[in-house]
């Protein structure tokens, strides 16, 4: 008599499809991360030496990942079509381990790793800070969430914004005031956590002139997606033009509105967090507004700095930019619109 096994209906249903799963989801894995990404900066549009070095081990690492993909999806697939519905009859050989398929699995894998270790390695010694004594320094301060940034040789305080002279390494300090944050221009750098209290270092070079974002890559809080910078590389005479103009004080606007602005500005609160040098605005808390209307963007690359953002920004900077430590003030629109105009006047 034949025993017969009852399964439930659904169940070579499942059978079916998990088949086909195990085979496309590790390829939807590695297509997903492809889209989407075509405007963003990328670690594989190298624009210096130091993301070079990267993108060079980052496509060993891809090539050698494809290879194993590969044999493994494809003993997976020679697997499935070989044994799968057409499985010879009877039940398959019986074996109890295999001490060749075991040293096999056990060495290709220690190889891989060591020869990635190797070249990993190399890259890590390439990236390093060289020791030297380089004419120019950064220093870069995170805070929750913006970036101060400072050349102390050259006496010039900023924020969010690293002007560097175009194919030339500049070390850049890391410190923190607050928490951990890690500083990430990917085009021209790897990641280096920001640490509070320790002081770590980085560089950058940019091969071409161009403005590379940057962006913090360790979560800091609710607005760490909102603490992201500009990375401008300039040529040598527009750099030096740069220094010049930031190394200057501010110069007291003479229309009427402005000048409105700037009474408006010294006798609110705005003084007690910042900065503009030439005034009694003597702030350490939010970012240097000395030159404010030379740079891009405001409140860390969340707006582009425009009058209508500026205006937004000063009205409701709780609801742009919920938990950041500038409070909204109660200024009529009359005077957020006379200190916008005198911010504008400090490039
Ligand atoms: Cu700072 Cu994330």
């Amino acid at each position: 008599m034949q025993r017969r096994t009852h399964r439930p209906a659904l169940f070579p249903r499942v059978r079916q499809w998990l088949n086909p799963a195990a085979l496309f989801l590790p390829l939807l894995l590695v297509i997903l991360p492809l889209s989407g990404c075509a405007t963003s900066p990328s670690i594989l549009r190298p624009a210096g030496p130091g993301a070079a070095r990267i993108n060079d081990l980052w496509w060993i690492m891809f090539a050698m990942a494809t290879v194993v993909f590969v044999v493994v999806e494809g003993l997976l697939i020679y697997a499935t079509v070989r044994f799968g519905r057409n499985r010879p009859p009877g039940e398959p050989r019986q074996v109890y381990g295999n001490t060749l398929v075991e040293a096999g699995w056990t060495s290709i894998p220690a190889v891989i790793l060591a020869v990635l270790f190797v070249f990993t390695l190399r890259t890590m010694a390439v990236l390093k800070v060289p020791a030297t004594n380089p004419t120019l320094a950064v220093q870069v301060i995170g805070h929750q969430w913006w970036w101060e940034v400072r050349y102390p040789g050259e006496h010039i305080v900023t924020a969010n914004e690293i002007h560097i002279p175009v194919g030339q390494m500049v070390p850049v300090q890391l410190n923190s005031a607050d928490v951990i944050h890690s500083f990430w221009v990917p085009e021209l750098q790897g990641k280096l956590d920001v640490i509070p209290g320790h002081t770590n270092v980085t560089w950058l070079e940019a091969s071409q002139p161009g403005t590379y974002r940057g962006q913090c890559a360790e979560f800091c809080g609710v607005q760490h997606a909102h603490m992201a910078f500009l990375v401008i590389a300039d040529p040598p005479d527009q750099y030096a033009r740069w220094v010049a103009s930031e190394q200057a004080a501010a110069v007291a606007p003479t229309a009427a509105t402005a000048r409105h602005g700037m009474d408006v500005f010294m006798a609110s609160a705005c003084v007690g967090c910042h900065t503009i040098q030439g005034t009694k605005a003597q702030g350490k808390i939010g970012p240097d507004l000395t030159h404010v209307a030379s740079r891009d963007t405001i409140a860390a690359d969340t707006l582009t700095n425009t009058p209508a953002n500026l205006t937004a920004w000063i009205h409701d900077p709780q609801g742009i930019k919920p938990g950041n430590d500038m409070p909204d003030l109660p200024l009529s629109p009359s005077d957020v619109q006379a200190i916008v105009a005198y911010l504008q006047t400090l490039h």
